[in-house]
């Protein structure tokens, strides 16, 4: 019988791109499909750590394996904000229009453009934590372009690429984007 593994999510996005990667070794779970309707708290002051905090959450109240994954962009200029801030920037909107518009605004000027988008995923597997992180490099342009993707998408070029994240579209962005690292580094473990 597959081992089962709960994703700490609802994006059926993020589902099929594991599941394309590891459906073979193990049965996905959704909160869906294990019927966890919670808001799930993430309050941590970091990635590592709301990611943590989401698979504990499962973990502790669950009992099953299972991970969670946070991702933030990372602009130098900035200190590294937007960071864990990132979904709610410009406010709890979630608005990614208003949070590119606020990031534009700050970058107003500014000559040092670089970026990056990390992602932490947190793995509980028999109540042992790792943690594994995904990163693309890439720089903040001053207006938006395309229109695939989301979030932060349309104002940001990854490094070896004249297009951003939105002109690219999913298929491109999938194979080299900070999830599909991050992602990558855990089925290598699992699969070890
Ligand atoms: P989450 O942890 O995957 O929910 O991501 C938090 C926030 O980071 C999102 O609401 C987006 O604003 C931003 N973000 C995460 N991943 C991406 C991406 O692949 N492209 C653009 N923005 C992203």
């Amino acid at each position: 019988m597959k081992k089962k593994l709960v994703v700490a999510t609802n994006n059926t996005h993020k589902l099929e791109e594991i599941s394309a990667i590891l459906g073979e070794e193990m049965e996905l779970l959704s909160l869906k499909d294990i019927q966890c309707n919670a808001d799930i708290p993430e309050t941590a002051d970091t990635l590592e750590g709301n990611a943590r905090q989401k698979a504990q959450y499962i973990y502790n109240n669950y009992g099953m394996n299972c991970f969670a994954d946070d991702t933030g962009l990372e602009v130098e200029a900035l200190n590294g904000a937007p960071g864990v801030f990132s979904a709610r920037y410009a406010g709890d909107g979630h608005d990614s229009e208003a949070n590119m518009q606020k990031l534009l605004q700050e970058l107003e000027g500014k000559e040092n453009r670089k970026a990056q988008f990390r992602t932490a995923i947190c793995l509980i597997m028999d109540g042992k934590e790792y943690l594994f992180e995904g990163i693309v490099k890439g720089k903040i342009i001053s207006e938006k372009r395309g229109g695939a993707g989301f979030g932060y998408d349309p104002i940001f070029v990854p490094e070896g690429y004249d297009l951003t994240f939105a002109e690219l579209g999913n298929d491109i962005k999938n194979t080299i984007s900070h999830r599909a690292r991050a992602v990558e580094k855990l089925c290598t473990f699992l699969k070890g």
